[in-house]
């Protein structure tokens, strides 16, 4: 990895707590154009809060976050004694465009066609002309496997279809990163199949991703890298099949040999 290269999401010692319950200690991440970074560990280490922190649905109490050069979070100029301060509604306006997001739950309109519910945010939030964000919009169903379901509301499409629908959707603000919570986690193996096949093929094209999931193969054969959270820290981190193969903690070891045979 070249050490010019801009980041498109830095994360520096990240902290969030809910009361006393620290769940994230200290955490730091940044991703490259192009990185598919795959997020594992066991239940509760904090990986939907990271999640939820990088697309600013959770505020962080402490730490340094930016994307590209929009800076969302960190200390004032005053270096060491500048208060942790959150940017202008502005600059965090700014930031909520470099980043899609997919949940476990589809986040579609229940109301909305599949090509509403793909067209609304550029339209609404990006403003952009209707002509060219319907061309886009039919494409990236297209793209996602759903050409003739353009006219269908998310009840009349399988779990796999409207999770597939849901990529389209958060593709269609152009986004620099796309985040997922374990978007398989709520289907049958079969239509997991189909969701992780056009995440594989995102993958390929080199969109940036940074997938939350406890599918070990998708991990070890899409990621390239791959980080291992427990207890709100980041117990190891590698190339994913370092990590996943031979991982040096052994942390990850039994969290892994939960995933064994
Ligand atoms: N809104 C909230 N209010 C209070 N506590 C919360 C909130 N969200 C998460 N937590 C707590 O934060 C900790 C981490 O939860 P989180 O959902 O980030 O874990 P996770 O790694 O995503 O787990 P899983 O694999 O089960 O999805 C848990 O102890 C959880 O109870
Ligand atoms: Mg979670």
């Amino acid at each position: 990895m070249s050490e010019n290269t801009n980041p498109v999401v830095t994360l520096e010692h990240g902290r969030k707590a809910f009361g006393s319950n620290e769940v994230l200690r200290d955490i730091s991440l940044a991703v490259q154009p192009g990185e598919v970074v795959a997020v594992i560990g066991p239940s509760g280490g904090g990986k939907s809060t990271l999640l939820r922190c990088l697309t600013l649905l959770e505020q962080l109490d402490d730490g340094e976050l930016s994307y590209g050069d929009v800076r969302v979070a960190g200390h004032g100029d005053s270096a060491v004694g500048g208060r942790f301060e959150y940017a202008s509604k502005s600059a965090l306006a700014q930031a909520r465009q470099r980043f899609g997001l997919v949940f476990q739950q589809f986040n579609l309109f229940p109301h909305m066609t599949v090509l509403q519910n793909v067209m609304d945010a550029p339209l609404v939030v990006q403003k952009r002309s209707r002509s060219e964000v319907e061309e886009q919009a039919r494409a990236l169903i297209a793209k996602m496997g759903l050409a003739g379901n353009e006219d269908k509301v998310p009840c009349q499409l399988s779990g796999g279809q409207q999770q597939r629908a849901s990529i389209a959707r958060a593709l269609a603000l152009n986004p620099d990163i796309l985040y997922f919570d374990e978007p398989t986690s709520a289907l049958d193996p079969e239509l997991t199949g189909e969701v992780l096949k056009v995440m594989r093929q995102l993958a390929d094209d080199g969109t940036t991703m940074v997938v939350v999931t406890h599918e070990m193969a998708f991990a070890r054969d899409v990621a390239s890298r791959v980080i291992f959270m427990d207890g709100g820290r980041v117990v190891e981190e590698g190339p994913a099949s370092q990590v996943i193969n031979e991982p040096r903690e052994e942390r990850t070891r039994e969290f892994l040999g939960r995933y064994a045979g």
